[in-house]
């Protein structure tokens, strides 16, 4: 059972998800999949002895081509979990059907509020006292799927976007992992609880 991670930015996420998989994990972190030739999480990769791939979408006529790349890619290393760390796309049905209940994301808010993008400036702009981060499965729609945990994070008075940031990821740093080891060592289950 091999781990990829996607993203397309910096790539903290992507570096603590690796670190802790191979110090705590049954299974390790051994791809990332890149969207952007630009992204820090290249280098972080490179660093850290993890196999990158670069797919662009504009080198494919369709989404569904471009997330058949990836597929192959992902079959030929065995990868059986995929998760997302900053990874700026929709996941459409290629891989919905290819990994059903094997897909994750984190996402830096309380959800359900403040879904898709700028998510803890949203916050802050609408002043909220408590925002969060929550890790949940993937769907077709915008950071919609079954929530699988969450952790809230305060904001103080004087926090502004840098400061709340960095409270947002340090939490991150820590739920993403520990969420992961619980689902791979079976201390929570892996069948989506169903909203009613
Ligand atoms: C994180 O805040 C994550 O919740 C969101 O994108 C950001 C990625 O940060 N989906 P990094 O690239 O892992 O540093």
């Amino acid at each position: 059972m091999s781990i990829a991670v996607f993203a397309s930015g910096s790539g903290s996420n992507f570096e603590v998800l690796t670190e802790q998989s191979r110090k705590k994990w049954p299974e390790e972190v051994s791809l990332l999949i890149c969207d952007q030739p630009d992204a820090g999480v290249l280098e972080r990769a490179e660093r850290l002895g993890v196999q990158a791939v670069t797919i662009l979408p504009r080198h494919y006529e369709n989404k569904a081509a471009y997330e058949k790349a990836i597929l192959s890619c992902l079959q030929e290393q065995g990868i059986e979990w995929i998760l997302l760390a900053g990874y700026m796309r929709l996941i459409g049905p290629t891989l919905l059907q290819a990994y059903p209940w094997r897909i994750l994301n984190i996402h830096p808010s309380l959800l359900p509020a403040f879904q898709g993008k700028d998510a803890i400036e949203k916050a802050l702009d609408y002043g909220v006292r408590w925002t969060g981060v929550s890790v949940h499965w993937v769907d077709e729609g915008m950071d919609t799927g079954p929530i699988i945990d969450q952790k809230p994070v305060l904001v103080e008075p004087g926090d502004d976007l840098h400061t709340l940031m960095k409270k947002v990821q340090f939490v991150e740093h820590h739920l993403y992992p520990n969420t992961m080891y619980k689902l791979l060592t079976g201390k929570i289950s892996d069948s989506p609880r169903v909203r009613r």
